[in-house]
């Protein structure tokens, strides 16, 4: 559903550079508050297919108000981020920050666009800072702009893919980071008409929220999907466990799911980051590091599931083993398949000489080759045709369609029924009335 147009934003020229999962979202929403925009990419092809009303990437709800944008005029696309910049108020940079070999963020492709914008921006404009940066970053940005007449300011994001568009119009925060007051009550401005509570803070600290955030999410995970383990293990049903917990308002219901392992563009990127930060700034975050390690011990932990409902020994070889998986990506709802937790299985499976292949309801062969280039898991299209001969079935990524399957005709299909659901999504009785060997996370 489209969401109504607000009516109280007062109109300003904004430049997004980066037309990615978070740029493009920023782009539109801003020109649904009112605002008129600008967004440039590097890469003609994007800019051009979205010039013509066309999504590049999967998330809900975008594809309307893109075409709406488009209509009302506000927003334009164009090549290089030097014509973008020229009436522009404000620039957000909502550019690539990927992770080096050594854990830390690469900020190439934000300086090499400082650089290119520097000369071009208007007196007084305010360049922000969207992308997830270091500390540090926002003063880097400053430097390589040459500007002193230009304010740079932290904005970070906090869109969840999937549910993107709700979260830039409807945020529980909006965090502003700057050194300069006036810059951040202009940035402010921007989202008068989102009524969130706004974070007026400096730089530093916006920078380090953002990490805190992400980080504390990535922990809550790892915790909930320990807390599974323990229910496996002593009997009892993580389900009802969380549920109970979760009404206590100070842990809260959300992000309280149990799952093959956490991943994405963000948690894995920004907990490793702000690992680094930390020991770079003379604090050892040991909490952070047991963190991360559960969650790949999480995808092993899955991974052996699959070996042991097929009687092959956890860890071990699985040579000729025949594994069907639902879900590519790294959560329902979106196509980014980033860090995905379900790629991080199968290729464990792969590996120990299993034969993967995997159905997802918008992952083909071609974008998961293009993606993630090299690995050993055959794409199908249809889930169960996926399932045919199979030794067993792994749910992965909870995509809604899972839920309406018909298990009957899984089961005839699947060489013999056994499934592991890792993000409780089918129906446990239905599994056991139709004789299923079932491993559900959890329980
Ligand atoms: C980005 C950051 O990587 C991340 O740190 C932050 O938290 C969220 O924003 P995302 O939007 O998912 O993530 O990135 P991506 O989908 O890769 O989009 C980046 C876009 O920038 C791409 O469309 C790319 O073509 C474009 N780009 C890249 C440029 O326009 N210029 C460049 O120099 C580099
Ligand atoms: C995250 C942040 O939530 C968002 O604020 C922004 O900073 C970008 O990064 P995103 O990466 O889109 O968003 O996904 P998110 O919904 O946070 O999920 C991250 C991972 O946690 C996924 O692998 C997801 O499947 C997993 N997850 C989430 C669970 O396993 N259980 C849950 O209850 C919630």
């Amino acid at each position: 559903m489209t969401p109504a147009a607000p009516t109280s934003a007062p109109s300003r020229n904004v430049a997004v550079i980066g037309a990615g999962y978070v740029g493009l979202t920023s782009a539109v929403c801003f020109a649904h508050l009112g605002h008129t925009v600008v967004c440039a990419d590097n890469n003609p092809d994007k800019v051009a297919s979205l010039a013509a009303g066309h999504v590049t990437h999967h998330e809900p709800g975008l594809a309307d108000l893109l075409a709406q944008s488009l209509a009302s005029g506000r927003l334009k696309f164009v090549l290089g981020a030097a014509t973008a910049v020229t009436d522009a108020e404000f620039i957000y940079l909502c550019l690539p920050t990927p992770m080096l070999v050594d854990g830390r963020p690469d900020l190439g492709y934000l300086t090499g666009v400082a650089d290119e914008i520097g000369p071009h921006l208007l007196a007084d404009a305010v360049v922000v800072n969207k992308s997830t940066v270091p500390v540090g970053a926002t003063r880097l940005v400053a430097q390589h702009l040459g500007r002193s007449d230009v304010a740079v300011v932290s904005n970070p994001e906090f869109l969840r893919e999937g549910q993107a568009i709700n979260d830039f119009l409807h945020p529980d925060r909006v965090v502003i980071g700057s050194e300069d007051s006036s810059a951040a009550i202009r940035v402010g401005e921007l989202f008068a008409s989102v009524g969130a509570p706004v974070v007026v803070t400096d730089p530093v600290s916006a920078e380090t929220i953002k990490y805190a955030a992400n980080a504390f999410l990535a922990t809550k995970l790892s915790f909930v999907n320990a807390v599974a383990a323990v229910c496996e293990a002593v009997g009892a049903d993580a389900d009802d466990v969380l549920l109970g917990v979760g009404y206590d308002h100070r842990v809260g219901h959300d992000f309280l799911r149990p799952g093959p392992g956490w991943g994405g563009s963000c948690f894995p990127k920004d907990t490793r980051a702000l690992l680094h930060m930390a020991r770079d700034a003379g604090y050892e975050f040991d909490l952070l590091q047991a963190v991360l390690d559960a969650n790949d011990d999480q995808f092993t932990r899955v991974a052996n599931k699959v070996t042991a409902i097929a009687g092959r020994p956890a860890g071990g070889d699985a040579t000729g083993l025949v594994v069907a998986a639902w879900g590519l990506a790294f959560k329902a709802n979106t196509d980014d398949l980033r860090e995905s937790p379900a790629l991080a299985v199968l290729q464990r499976l792969a590996d120990a000489g299993a034969v993967v292949r995997a159905y997802d309801p918008v992952i083909t062969a071609a974008h998961l080759n293009t993606q993630t280039p090299g690995l050993d898991i055959a794409v199908v299209d249809d889930p169960y045709a996926v399932c045919e001969g199979a030794d067993v079935l792994v749910v992965l990524t909870e995509w809604d369609e899972f839920r309406y399957l018909d298990m009957a005709k899984v089961a005839d299909m699947l060489a013999a029924p056994r499934v592991v659901d890792t993000r409780n999504v089918l129906d446990r009785n239905a599994l056991q009335r139709l004789g299923f060997t079932a491993d559900l996370l959890g329980r």
